[in-house]
């Protein structure tokens, strides 16, 4: 007895100790790319989604300035990102990137320079491959140490790195390359990588990058946004402070969806731990876009310290339940109606995670009210087609 005991004490030493020797590995893994950033999803705004290429540095710069003047910075979002569309197409004689002369003559530092000032940080775009998406400048293929010291010197806080044109090789051999090389570059870079999911990044994109993109481009309409949500959710399970899935920026704003749609992106990016990451034009906003991109309360679900991204808890038919554990015993689900007709829908205590006999408070995060009554085993919201409800459930016994 006594002897079979020792030998299952050591078993389960022996086990502890794989468990460590695996966590050390994992670690190490991970520290391929150890800049600390993105412990919460990285919040501020990209060009592509409104303006392609269509891009210069006084856009840049007013972009900048109406993150501060509308108060969305002091909110989070703290990034101003250029995509595609920067550099000349050729390097210069040393090979260097060149910024384009005609749309950025000042050169990306004095750019950097710029948004550094008003407390912001400035992302730009590269391609692991010859050539980016647009064909019209560059990509790092080759070039990955250089164009990570340059964008460096720049003051570079961002680097979005796409998958076009590339030599036919896989992404886990082109994208390391690169994150290795803004290791050394001397300045903490966040790393998102654009490989659009097509060989399921998640799996391997945490010891390389702080996100990584799980679809393909979303345009600004109801079936490619809740698609790409849908992509996304698969994932959920690798989404953690450091690393986050990235079902690409936002549309809100922009002109193609409802209200109610757009509410629903909104929610969904939240609750989903992605990127928030603006695409429209922050110049010139309408007061029904601000309302649904700084409310507070939608971004501290995205910004929770825990960084659990939410899983789909209940499909039926076109009625989904989606939730996410938050820090301090609450819980954020998501009510969502994806049919065409209003919709009664109900949230269960046994698909969410909490005990059927918990009392818990509902604050509905759109309507910026905790509603009247408490709940025990379950809520039922009534939804308008294309539309969803936030809570946040805080057990109260
Ligand atoms: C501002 O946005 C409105 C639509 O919301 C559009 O009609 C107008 O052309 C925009 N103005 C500029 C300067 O882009
Ligand atoms: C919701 O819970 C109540 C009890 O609090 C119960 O009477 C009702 O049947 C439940 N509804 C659904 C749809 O589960």
């Amino acid at each position: 007895m006594g002897k079979r005991r020792c030998v299952v004490a050591a078993l389960a030493a022996i086990m502890l100790m794989m468990e460590l020797a695996a966590l050390t590995v994992a670690e190490n893994r991970r520290s391929m790319l150890s800049n600390g950033l993105g412990m919460t999803p990285p919040m501020g705004w990209n060009s592509w989604n409104h303006f392609g290429c269509n891009i210069d540095e006084k856009m840049i710069r007013e972009t900048a300035d109406a993150l501060v003047s509308t108060g969305l910075s002091k909110l989070g979002y703290e990034y101003v990102n250029i995509d595609d569309c920067w550099a000349e197409i050729s390097r210069d004689d040393k090979g260097n990137l060149v910024p384009k002369k005609s749309t950025f003559p000042s050169g990306i530092k004095a750019l950097a320079d710029y948004v550094h000032k008003k407390g912001l940080k400035l992302g730009i775009y590269s391609d692991a491959g010859y050539f980016t998406c647009s064909r019209r400048m560059p990509g790092s293929l080759g070039y990955e140490e250089q164009d990570a010291k340059t964008f460096a010197s720049w003051g570079i806080d961002y680097l979005k790195y796409d998958n076009c044109n590339n030599d036919g090789s896989k992404p886990t051999q082109r994208y390391p390359v690169m994150t290795r090389a803004l290791m050394k570059a001397g300045r903490p870079i966040f790393f998102s990588l654009c490989e659009w999911g097509d060989m399921h990044p998640a799996e391997w994109g945490a010891p390389l990058g702080n996100s990584w993109r799980t679809t393909n481009d979303i345009s600004d309409n109801w079936e490619s946004m809740i698609s790409r949500a849908d992509q996304n959710e698969i994932y959920a399970e690798y989404a953690r402070p450091g690393g986050w899935n990235d079902p690409d920026m936002l549309e809100v704003g922009n002109g193609g969806m409802t209200k109610d749609e757009y509410i629903v992106h909104f929610s969904l990016w939240a609750i989903s731990k992605a990127p928030l990451l603006l695409g429209c034009d922050i110049r010139n906003m309408t007061r029904e876009t601000m309302d649904i991109i700084t409310n507070k309360e939608v971004i501290a679900v995205n910004q929770d310290p825990y960084g659990f991204q939410a899983k789909k808890v209940r499909m039926e038919g076109d009625q989904e339940i989606w939730s996410a554990p938050l820090s301090g015993y609450k819980i954020a689900v998501v009510l969502l109606n994806r049919g065409p007709v209003r919709y009664s829908t109900t949230a269960r205590w046994d698909d969410i995670g909490l005990d059927p006999k918990t009392v818990v408070q509902a604050r509905d995060l759109w309507e910026h009210k905790t509603l009247k009554t408490t709940f025990v085993g379950n809520l039922t919201a009534t939804l308008r087609p294309h539309s969803c409800k936030l809570y946040v459930l805080k057990p109260i016994a």
